[in-house]
């Protein structure tokens, strides 16, 4: 299965009741397995999970590590939010993540990963304490 046919499929399965914009996000690790999610509303609105955060909640669930390509199927090609392009970032095995966005026709885009989403936060303070496991700051 490619990555636009688990794409297509999930978005089978989105739950879009409020918005009618069904989304689906297929992703490949590293070791070339695929997950993928789709979008899930709910009647209070903030609630809402994204397709792509979705897919990679099910790739951490299977013991994916990280994600080297993504793939993500909408009426209109439309580009990943905010929040879910920080979470793509947090997975990513690098910068250069391919970024695929279609339609059930054909390729809107096809991006990185560096290109969508530049200059994002990364804090050499926050890593440092995220590295001790005991949460305990050290200086
Ligand atoms: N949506 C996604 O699934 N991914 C995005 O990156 C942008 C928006 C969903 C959320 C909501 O269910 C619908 O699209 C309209 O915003």
């Amino acid at each position: 299965m490619t990555l636009l046919e688990a794409a297509v499929g999930a978005r089978e399965n989105a739950y879009a009741p409020y918005s009618g914009y069904r989304v689906g996000a297929a992703v490949e690790t590293e070791d070339g397995q695929i997950f993928a999610g789709c979008n899930v509303e709910n009647i209070s609105y903030g609630l809402t999970i994204c397709a792509e955060r979705a897919a990679i909640t099910a790739m951490v669930h299977g013991g994916g590590k990280k994600l080297v390509a993504v793939t993500v199927v909408t009426q209109d090609g439309g580009t990943p939010c905010g929040m879910c392009r920080q979470t793509l970032a947090e997975f990513a095995s690098d910068r250069g993540v391919t970024i695929t966005l279609a339609t059930l026709a054909e390729t809107k885009m096809s991006t990185t990963l560096a290109e969508l989403f530049p200059n994002s936060f990364v804090s050499a303070e926050v890593l440092r304490t995220a590295s001790d496991p005991s949460g305990v700051e050290s200086e």
